[in-house]
């Protein structure tokens, strides 16, 4: 990294801001063009800083007038905000501005979607909308006017006057302006109520543009689940009169916890039957959640800096997966969790981009909402978990919620919290927020007179920025088995604390099979030397879920990397031993479904890399395209009956019951598309009357090429529909056979309905064109040139979601010479890009190293 750029920020150099705000006033005179945003904003000097320096951000923005105390000042602007002289005493300051939402194509701050006007504040997009000091520590409370002609004007809080032109909105709870919302717009609404434990009568809109209400039944009642499941668990109520939900179809990101008015991009929240996949009604249950969940852990404590931004992220993602493993199967949650870990944190972690989840330094904080803050960060709140115990968490959490309401907090803060109520020292484990990296830990084991010992040794490959690495806090769930398949040893936790450590265990008759890391206990690369007969027994026999998939996952990894490098054939011993579980009537058919999927291509490029071999796309591709051939012909007498099993009887429900038994169905029928030339994929997609079998069919039809006439139908059905039209787009690029991968992209960038500018559809073709490993990967580097050249395209526009798509290119070092050069080359032709953006500018950057 480049530490000479002016414009690094770092954590140590953190300083309280020199005033405090006791309460903003804000009017809005809206209108697309020429916005006016007055601001009337009560100062005082901060006890607690030494800086008294008046410095307000502000960026965009023109400056109609300004006072203090009534009178008018003239500020000193810069690109970055204003500065001006104060009082050295309380005082009143008054600004006016004007703003253009209509030309904000970044979608940050106030902007214009559809005809409506929403904000997206989050991390610095308050800036674009006032001056004012625009940083998570200041926490205010806010009173706002908006005046427009719109039918529906909302911002946080509770309504004050809504009158004809004029709504007025007062939220009581001091907040960062990270956490500020404004929306207008000529909406409708689902409504509905709920009483809090204590007895407080809420109000619950979801807010649509007209003609989705019939999307929206789905998102309330993942919102009264929430809503109840957060008092029950962390004893946790919801603190206004009404809570407001908008959906929004230009968004960035997934959703945004603004304090009483969350807004949703609207494929986070609008579900019905005949649009969504199960995969998407589960995915909204949980945004829903999590943003819900915010409301405690993040808003009524928020963080000090966005150095901090895992204090929320990290622990509200870690709520949300509990509230999903309560809903539905926990052990089907872990795993798919594990799975996205795998194939987003771990690449993140092992290439370019490596940061801790606690990082300490940054140019663009966009660029910083990662897998690692998220994901690891959750991964970290769960090993404290498990370490101290589920009494001692609730315990910490409870004084956590007590000690620090209404503060702007840091990993230390939280850290305490567990210290003061366990006694643990936790200087070593803090780590996990500091170095960055995935862990590996190696096992071996020995055997003598009854003794079994397992001996760890870990060791963190050095990052960008950290050469040495020290040893971590790695809680190792380990449990053993005996040959015959008895468990003799129920889950332990190990602590590993240093390098290398042994365990022992007495007392055992005959050599045991260890079951190691169950529950996916840590985020570290387990490296043993791959047993096929152990993997083989721990797939027939593991009491824990995670181990035993892991032991199937194990097996086909082996046997694809043996594939790829030696054009081996599938190993039958793997295929039997998984036809034996993904045919036992008594396991979930979701667990089933599970147990069918296999390492992506990325995985396996990955895999390959680490043992020292240069991953080939292509033959990757064709070792993954044979063992699935290679199954379905094993399997052909069973793919009728799992069928038959796969088949709801039921009206369509999004439950985890049914969408287990469509998702072991999909993937029967991906099987049995490979025997059948299509004709049950055609027939599916005919009869479906849900989105989840309907796409599903449509997948297998595109990868045979026969998918012309159902593609057509699709299109034909569904061209209102931007979010079922997102699926169609992708679909044809995701699917597609890899050769042809780019061309499909670059057909559909001109087709009328590519509207690039809207992140969705952005994603849709871009995101689904990387997915296709061996299509983004061609050898012509064809895909790279694609890519980068949208990029360049949209970086112009929206930064935000330009650089997070760069993210594509994070893995160029695993591959040939050639590929690499091709992918360099990309990244060169962005980076010498004149004005670039300063997201895009770090983000390659980075990638470049
Ligand atoms: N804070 C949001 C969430 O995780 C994510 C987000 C970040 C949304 C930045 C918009 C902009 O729930
Ligand atoms: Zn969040």
């Amino acid at each position: 990294m480049k530490d000479a750029s002016p414009q690094t920020i770092y954590l140590k150099d953190y300083t309280p801001f020199g005033y405090v705000v006791e309460g903003v006033e804000l009017t809005f005179a809206l209108a697309p063009e020429a916005t006016r945003v007055k601001s009337r904003i009560r100062f005082a000097p901060n006890p607690d800083a030494t800086d008294r320096t008046f410095f307000l951000h502000g960026e965009d923005l023109t400056l109609i007038s300004a006072a203090i105390d009534g009178s008018p000042v003239t500020p000193t602007l810069t690109e970055q905000g204003l500065t001006c002289e104060v009082p050295d005493a309380p005082f009143t300051w008054e600004a006016e501005v004007e703003i253009a939402p209509a030309k904000n194509t970044a979608l940050e701050g106030l902007y214009m979607s559809n005809g409506m006007y929403c904000t997206q504040c989050e991390a610095e997009g308050f800036r674009k909308i006032t001056y004012y000091p625009d940083r998570p520590d200041v926490m205010a409370t806010f009173d706002v006017r908006i005046e427009s002609d719109l039918p529906v004007m909302l911002s946080n809080g509770n309504p004050g006057t809504q009158d004809g032109g004029v709504a007025e909105w007062h939220d009581p709870w001091p907040k960062p302006s990270y956490l500020f919302a404004l929306v207008a717009g000529d909406l409708e609404a689902r409504s509905d109520s709920f009483t809090t434990r204590s007895g407080r009568h809420v109000d619950l809109n979801l807010w649509v543009r007209p003609g989705d209400l019939g999307k929206t039944a789905w998102g309330m009642e993942a919102l009264r689940t929430s809503m109840r499941w957060d008092e029950e668990v962390y004893g946790r109520e919801y603190d206004l009169d009404v809570f407001n939900i908008v959906a929004v179809d230009d968004f960035n990101m997934g959703a945004m916890e603004n304090k009483g008015l969350n807004i949703f991009n609207s494929s986070a929240v609008l579900a019905s039957q005949d649009t969504s996949t199960d995969a998407n009604f589960e995915r909204i249950e949980a945004i829903i959640a999590h943003e819900y969940f915010h409301n405690w852990t993040g808003n009524r404590i928020t963080c000090r800096d966005w150095f901090q931004l895992c204090l929320k992220e990290g622990l509200t993602v870690f709520r949300d997966s509990q509230f999903t493993a309560d809903q539905r199967s926990a052990p089907v949650k872990r795993i798919g969790d594990v799975i996205d870990l795998r194939a987003r944190q771990f690449p993140e972690d092992q290439g370019p981009l490596s940061h801790p989840v606690r990082p300490e330094s940054f140019q663009e904080i966009n660029n910083f909402y990662t897998a690692t803050v998220y994901e690891k960060g959750a991964e970290v709140i769960g090993m404290l978990k498990r370490l101290v115990g589920d009494e001692a968490y609730d315990k910490a959490v409870a004084l956590y919620f007590e000690r620090h309401d209404g503060q702007a907090c840091t990993i230390e803060d939280w850290l305490q919290v567990f210290e003061d109520t366990t006694g643990r020292d936790l200087s070593q484990f803090k780590r996990w927020y500091t170095q960055s990296g995935t862990p590996r830990l190696s096992v071996e084991e020995s055997y003598e007179g009854a003794r079994y010992t397992l001996t760890f040794r870990q060791r963190t490959p050095a990052t960008p920025g950290q050469s040495e690495k020290l040893p971590q806090v790695l809680p190792v769930a380990v449990g053993l088995l005996s040959p015959g398949g008895e468990e003799v040893l129920p889950t332990q936790l190990l602590e590993v604390t240093e390098p290398e450590q042994s365990f022992t265990f007495d007392n055992m008759p005959d050599r045991p099979i260890p079951s190691l890391l169950r529950g996916f206990s840590a985020p570290v690369v387990l490296e043993r030397e791959s047993d096929a007969a152990e993997q083989a027994f721990l797939l027939a026999h593991d009491t824990d879920p995670y181990c035993r998939w892991e032991a199937g996952r194990g097996l086909a990894r082996g046997s694809l990397i043996a594939s790829v490098v030696d054009g081996a054939d599938p190993d039958g011993a793997w295929l039997d031993a998984l036809r034996a579980v993904v045919t036992d009537p008594a396991l979930d058919p979701a667990y089933r479904a599970l147990m069918m999927g296999l390492p992506t291509q990325s995985e396996l490029a990955q895999a390959l890399y680490e043992k020292g071999i240069t991953p080939d796309p292509d033959a990757i591709r064709d070792a993954v395209e044979a063992t699935v051939r290679a199954t379905a012909d094993r399997w052909a007498d069973d793919l009728r009956g799992l069928s038959e099993e796969a088949r709801v009887a039921e009206p369509y429900a999004p439950d985890a019951q049914q969408s287990g038994k469509r998702a072991l169905g999909t993937r029967v029928l991906s099987l049995v598309s490979r025997l059948d030339g299509g004709s049950a994929a055609e027939a599916q997609f005919e009869a479906a009357d849900n989105m989840t079998l309907k796409l599903a069919a449509l997948g297998n039809l595109v990868r045979l090429e026969r998918a012309d006439d159902a593609l057509a139908a699709f299109e034909a059905q569904w061209k209102d529909d931007r979010l079922v039209m997102d699926k169609w787009f992708g679909i044809q690029i995701m699917s597609a056979p890899a050769p042809v991968a780019v061309e499909r992209a670059e057909a559909l960038t001109g087709h009328a309905a590519f509207d690039w500018t809207n992140p969705n559809r952005f994603r849709a073709v871009m995101g689904a064109l990387v997915s296709n490993h061996a299509g983004f990967h061609r050898a012509d580097g064809a895909g790279y040139d694609f890519l980068a050249g949208w990029l360049a395209r949209l970086d112009e526009k929206n930064p935000q979601t330009a650089a997070r798509m760069a993210t594509a290119f994070q893995t160029w070092r695993r591959y040939d010479d050639d590929r690499q050069a091709k992918m360099r080359a990309a990244l060169e032709s962005l980076r010498d890009k004149p004005k670039l953006s300063r997201d895009m500018g770090e983000m390659v950057a980075r990638l470049l190293g």
